[in-house]
């Protein structure tokens, strides 16, 4: 795999001493070495291989390997975003044979020295997590938002075909009762946001208060304060933006392009199509509403099969999960689970 990366190498800090590891910035000939620790990771549902390319290009970003004798053993990423007061934490892995002995500690902690030393305006880390924190997390970090994760696939063609049975009006799923939802019935299409649009709304507070968790974008694991600088970054993104409607939003989602992975997730064995969702708001009615609509716009391009991670608002998962299952006929793949969006300061 040939990378072009012109930008200077950053100096890096003193390798802690004792730990026997070495630390490299990744280039393009380390691709095949990081995907040989990265097996196992997320279920097969690894963003790394379609995004490493792009980020050793990012300008606010560095990659660090850790080597052990030589070989690569771990890797995080680090990127400095909302106005260059975040780093943002990604990627973070250890090789299986090297968890649990403190490697991801020193990781972690060398690229917050790192990021120090070449930002020092820096004032806090975030990271995006899917495992399940306990209290001594939380004494480290203090949470910013989660969101459920509801994962489903399918085939291309007979979501196709069960889209075109539904027709407009879809009925709401039984297990809506007590989730706010709007009483209009057809309800009004969702309105697709060209760039211009979205990133005046987004960017208007007042606007998007009760829309927006904790005043976050989270698109596709990226916690995003809505600033102008993270909106150039976003806006460069093949993302659609949608909203229930542009003067008085109560629910927004972004959505990634389809974007296809050689070979797939583990288990099914096939090239596979991935589409990511990230719903914010509580109206269980409009979620559901432009979760159809971001499947319609892309039903066409999509071929073969198909993973679809949707993003939301913990109590939308259920009712979401039971309108997949019965009335789309798609596949759930894992039960609940949700990405926390946490922080800490950078000391
Ligand atoms: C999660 C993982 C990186 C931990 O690596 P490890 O070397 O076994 O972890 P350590 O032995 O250093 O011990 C845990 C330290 O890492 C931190 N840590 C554990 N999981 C973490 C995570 N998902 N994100 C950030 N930090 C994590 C712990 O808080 C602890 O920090 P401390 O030293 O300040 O107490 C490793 O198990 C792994 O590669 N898992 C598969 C990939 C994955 O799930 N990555 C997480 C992405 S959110």
């Amino acid at each position: 795999m040939k990378i072009e990366n012109s930008l200077p190498r950053p100096q890096l800090p003193e390798t802690p001493p004792q730990t026997g590891l070495q630390f490299t910035v990744a280039t393009e000939e380390d691709f095949d070495e990081i995907m040989a620790i990265s097996q196992d990771i997320y279920g097969g549902l690894d963003y790394l291989p379609t995004r490493y390319t792009a980020w050793l290009s990012e300008s606010n970003r560095t990659v660090i390997l850790a080597r052990k004798q030589g070989k690569v053993i771990a890797l995080e990423s680090v990127c400095v975003i909302d106005d260059g007061e975040t780093m943002l934490v990604e990627g973070l892995r250890v090789a299986p044979q090297e968890r649990g002995k403190g490697v991801a500690g020193v990781l972690l902690r060398f690229c917050s020295q790192l990021v120090k030393s070449k930002w020092p305006e820096v004032k806090v880390t975030r990271l995006t997590r899917d495992d399940q924190l306990g209290p001594k997390d939380f004494q480290k970090y203090r949470l910013i938002t989660k969101q459920g994760i509801l994962l489903v696939r399918f085939n291309a063609e007979d979501l196709k075909l069960r889209l075109s049975e539904l027709g407009p009006v879809v009925t709401l799923p039984t297990y809506s009762e007590g989730i706010p939802q709007s009483s209009e019935t057809p309800l009004v299409p969702p309105v697709l946001l060209d760039l211009n649009e979205a990133h005046q709304m987004f960017l208007n507070s007042g606007l998007m208060s009760n829309v927006l968790p904790n005043a976050t974008i989270v698109q596709d694991w990226q916690p995003f304060k809505p600033v102008p600088s993270n909106m150039v970054i976003l806006l460069k993104k093949d993302i659609d933006w949608m909203v229930d409607e542009r003067y008085t939003p109560t629910v927004a989602s972004l959505c990634t392009h389809p974007f296809w992975v050689p070979g797939g997730p583990r288990g099914v064995g096939t090239d596979t199509y991935y589409l990511n969702i990230d719903v914010f708001g509580k109206d269980i009615g409009l979620v559901l509403q432009q979760f159809l609509s971001h499947l319609r716009r892309h039903a066409t391009t999509l071929k073969g099969h198909v993973m679809c991670q949707m993003f939301l608002d913990p109590p939308m998962w259920k009712p979401m999960a039971e309108f997949c299952c019965q009335t789309l006929n798609v596949e759930l793949v894992k039960e609940y689970t949700e990405q926390c969006v946490v922080e800490s300061d950078v000391v």
